[in-house]
């Protein structure tokens, strides 16, 4: 462990030399708000941005004021160090640096610090630095003494609470407290997942993993990424590997998340220390303060486009963590874990990977980023340890007790019926691997159109769809109740009109649950891939302020589920409601296959399905939806059970393999709602009737489906188009996924029964080919009777 001690109690230190290896600078972005001063000087100096003197500050109009309160200045002339190490401000009485910025959330902060050896004092100069936003002590006691590379630069994200923003260096009694060069500038809200209390952060490491020293030019966001050869415990247990190809940026993953040059090396697992065949844990180890809050954020993109990419653990001082879950994603694509974790009292941090026991494949990882988590007021971190879980979602959608019950005793009547024994996982909890951009580059201080006039999102996947809080506050009169249009578990959902005249759906997350941030991540993350006439549209999103917002095309005519029942809305006639099966239809198949990804959409249900002014349909509500590399056919993913009850596939459950087949079953469960017009689940009617897809498939059985259908509809369905829609609704719902057909099946059969439904409009009497069939129709009087014989294989 000899390697860490040069290491100790450590922040980053920069390396000079600049790294040449590396092919290009990251392309020039300007940055909606900075400020960089090149302490005790009164000329402008180049260092990857342009550092500018602070001895004209106050007056050289870039709001940054300096309280000059016994303060003086020192040059070192003879210094090689780049030009913004070669002035040093000291201060021998406390004294601040005050910056106006133009926007609160989260900044980054950094101070660089150089002692020249020349100069005793300075290297002896042992000082406090505190900021204000609620939070005081960056740096305790600092002194460049006991750090043995210089300079030395202690970089910061804090959550500011005011535009207001001050540094005060505190010399302590007798000493003095110096400063070379402060960088200060908005990366936006991007770590607004974690609690109020973690979000002021002090990064301890920050590891290339797998790859060379990363210089702070070649970061978009000035950040020092070191090897991390230092850190492994042993050696022999991992080795580096590396692509050439570029990661696959998107919306959430951007090259501010991490540069490329982070997601193209990786330390690999090694298949044969010590013993033959034998995988150890690979393991990092780092020095850090004693019973601390830690960030923890693991980077990972699978560059080695290896078709057994599976799943592997990550555990945290011994503990398991989190899985992680590369076949999500696919090859290239970069994503990232976010841990909180308090050390322990032995000073270091054991971060591990290892292989689950049944596979084969080596687990991997890209960059890791340690934080400490500092304390508001003062207070230690340590002191607030208690358990703050988040990031992890239970696995159930809550649902009434009764129905739980229900479903279980259900889904234990199915499990007996097919006795596949299958031996069940522990319930562990699943995190949402929905990566957050560590910078989302704009924020209101941006300047740039924030949306686009096409409200195409694959046109503007980057950061167009950016909307500022301040256009959505007025679009919606303020979130004015009398443009309320929905409630659900996520929030509230406002009609509105932008700006730009565009009529608008927005959802607002509610902010207090801090649970919905997974949903709302994943639902960008499958909107900005998608578009698609039979899926709904994003039109923007607003994440400033904590807030989370989705910014939809308007759906006029609202949800399936209240054309059906539950509301006062004339009723759909047969025709239009297979128009709309169709086109939800058509929006699974296309999530399910129109992408190099399948999506499974995972929450299939008549209030999912929204319809625009003309009835179309269009899918809607990606919050659960889960991404997949198509590796096989058809996809399977291992998760936890999310959904709703009515609509839950049984083989899911039992197996908690997820595969598009369970949406199918969900649409089997919605045909079942439009045939029926009414709910999936229905507390109230008797026992054998609560579970509309058991009831109806009772039904069918003993030939008395007229039982259950619409009256509304009644003297409208052609009988042959009614047995070959229940035909389909039969075949959505059995119990077996590979029993279930596609949505390419689904769409097929469904605009088989309109052009039988079509065609045979009229007439009143049909004989099925389909099986034998009596059915009594009186037209006339707009009332049907049916006794309908099923073909005696169902
Ligand atoms: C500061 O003022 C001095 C003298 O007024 C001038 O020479 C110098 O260029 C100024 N520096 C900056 C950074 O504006
Ligand atoms: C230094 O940079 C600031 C901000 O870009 C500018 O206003 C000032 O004129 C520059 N001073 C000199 C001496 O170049
Ligand atoms: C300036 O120094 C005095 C004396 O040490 C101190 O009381 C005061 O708080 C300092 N002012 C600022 C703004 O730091
Ligand atoms: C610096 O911070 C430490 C820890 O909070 C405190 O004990 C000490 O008094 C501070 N020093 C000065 C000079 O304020
Ligand atoms: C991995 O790559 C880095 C940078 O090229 C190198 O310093 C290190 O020795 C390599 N480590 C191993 C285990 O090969
Ligand atoms: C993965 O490998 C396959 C063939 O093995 C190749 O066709 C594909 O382009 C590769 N994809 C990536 C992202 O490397
Ligand atoms: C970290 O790992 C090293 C090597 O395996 C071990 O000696 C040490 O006890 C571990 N520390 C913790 C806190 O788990
Ligand atoms: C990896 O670490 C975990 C947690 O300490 C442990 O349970 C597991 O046995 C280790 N695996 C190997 C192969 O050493
Ligand atoms: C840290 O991780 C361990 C093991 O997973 C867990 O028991 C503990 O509660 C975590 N602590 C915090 C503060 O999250």
């Amino acid at each position: 462990m000899e390697n860490l001690c040069f290491l100790n109690s450590v922040s980053l230190f920069v390396i000079m030399v600049v790294i040449v290896l590396l092919p290009h600078l990251s392309s020039a972005y300007s940055r909606p708000e900075k400020f960089y001063i090149n302490c005790g000087s009164d000329s402008n100096v180049s260092y990857g941005q342009t550092f500018v003197g602070d001895k004209n500050a106050s007056g050289n109009g870039n709001s940054v004021s300096f309280t000059e309160n016994g303060t003086e200045v020192f040059e070192n002339k003879a210094s090689t160090a780049p030009d913004i190490y070669r002035t040093v401000r000291i201060f021998r009485q406390p004294s601040s640096y005050k910056f106006q910025l133009d926007s609160v959330g989260l900044h980054f902060v950094r101070l660089h610090f150089s002692a020249v050896s020349s100069m005793k004092e300075l290297l002896a100069a042992s000082f406090n630095v505190s900021a204000t936003s609620g939070l005081n002590h960056l740096l305790k006691s600092f002194s460049l003494q006991k750090i043995t590379v210089t300079p030395r630069v202690e970089e910061f994200l804090l959550m500011m609470d005011s535009t207001k923003f001050e540094i005060q260096f505190v010399p302590d009694r007798s000493s003095l407290a110096l400063v070379n060069a402060i960088e200060v500038f908005s990366a936006d809200n991007d770590l607004k997942k974690l609690p109020e209390s973690d979000r002021n952060l002090h990064t301890i490491y920050r590891l290339n993993v797998g790859g060379e020293l990363i210089a702070p030019d070649y970061d978009t966001l000035g950040r020092t990424w070191l090897p991390d050869d230092d850190f492994l415990f042993r050696k022999e247990s991992a080795k580096n590997i590396s692509s050439s190809q570029k990661p696959n940026y998107d919306l959430v993953v951007t090259k501010y998340t991490a540069p490329h040059f982070v997601y193209q090396t990786a330390k690999k697992m090694v298949e044969f220390y010590p013993i033959a065949k034998t995988k150890v844990n690979v393991t990092w180890t780092f020095k850090v303060k004693s019973n601390y809050r830690h960030f923890l954020r693991f980077h990972f993109c699978d560059i080695l486009n290896n078709s057994e990419t599976s799943d592997f653990n990550l555990y945290i001082n011994g503990n398991w963590r989190e899985d992680v879950k590369p076949s999500g994603y696919g090859p290239m694509t970069p994503f990232f874990i976010d841990v909180v974790n308090a050390s322990d009292g032995s000073g270091f941090f054991n971060v591990s990977m290892g292989t689950k026991e049944t596979n084969t494949f080596d687990a991997f990882l890209n960059g890791l980023e340690v934080m400490e988590v500092l304390g508001k007021s003062g207070s230690d971190s340590s002191e607030n340890s208690s358990s703050h879980r988040f990031h992890i979602i239970a696995g159930c959608v809550t649902a009434a007790a009764s129905a739980l019950t229900l479903v279980l005793s259900l889904l234990f009547m199915v499990f007996l019926r097919r006795r596949r024994s299958k031996k069940t996982n522990p319930e562990v909890e699943v995190t949402v691997l929905s990566p957050l951009p560590l910078y989302n580059g704009g924020g209101s201080t941006n300047k740039r159109p924030l949306y686009s006039e096409n409200n195409s999102p694959l046109g503007n996947l980057q950061l167009g769809l950016m909307i500022p809080f301040t256009d959505i506050t007025r679009a919606t009169n303020n979130f004015d109740d009398q443009w309320l249009i929905g409630k659900g578990g996520f929030g509230n959902v406002y009609k509105a009109i932008l700006p730009d005249g565009t009529k608008v759906a927005i959802k607002r997350g509610k902010v207090e649950s801090g649970q919905g941030i997974f949903e709302f991540h994943t639902e960008i993350q499958v909107l900005s891939r998608i578009s698609h006439r039979h899926l709904v549209s994003l039109t923007g999103y607003c994440e400033e302020n904590s807030e989370m917002i989705l910014v939809y095309e308007l759906m006029e005519n609202g949800t399936l589920r209240e054309h059906l029942f539950g509301s006062n809305l004339p009723s759909l006639s047969w025709e239009q409601r297979l128009e709309i099966c169709i086109g939800a239809a058509r929006g699974l198949h296309y999530l399910h296959n129109g992408l190099d990804e399948a999506i499974v959409h995972r929450d299939v249900k008549s209030t999912n399905i929204l319809l625009d002014e003309n009835n179309v349909a269009k899918v809607a509500d990606f919050g659960i939806s889960k991404i997949a590399v198509r590796t096989q056919d058809p996809i399977t993913i291992s998760t936890n059970i999310k959904g709703t009850f009515g609509y839950l596939d049984p083989d899911y459950v039992l197996t908690r393999m997820l595969t598009e087949k369970s949406d199918v079953y969900a649409f089997g469960v919605v045909l079942l709602e439009v045939l029926c017009a009414r709910p999936a689940l229905n507390n109230r009617l008797p026992d054998e009737e609560v579970n509309l897809a058991v009831w109806a498939m009772s039904c069918k059985s003993q030939g008395i489906i007229d039982k259950i259908v619409d009256p509304k509809l009644i003297g409208q369905i052609e009988p042959i188009s009614l047995i070959k829609f229940m035909e389909i609704a039969e075949k959505c719902l059995k119990d077996r996924g590979d029993e279930r057909p596609n949505m390419a099946a689904v769409i097929w059969n469904l605009e088989y029964v309109l052009r039988l439904q079509t065609i045979h409009e009229g007439s009143a009497l049909t004989i099925s080919s389909y099986g034998s069939l009596v059915m009594v129709s009186d037209s006339s009087e707009r009332t049907l009777e049916t006794r309908v014989l099923l073909p005696s294989h169902s």
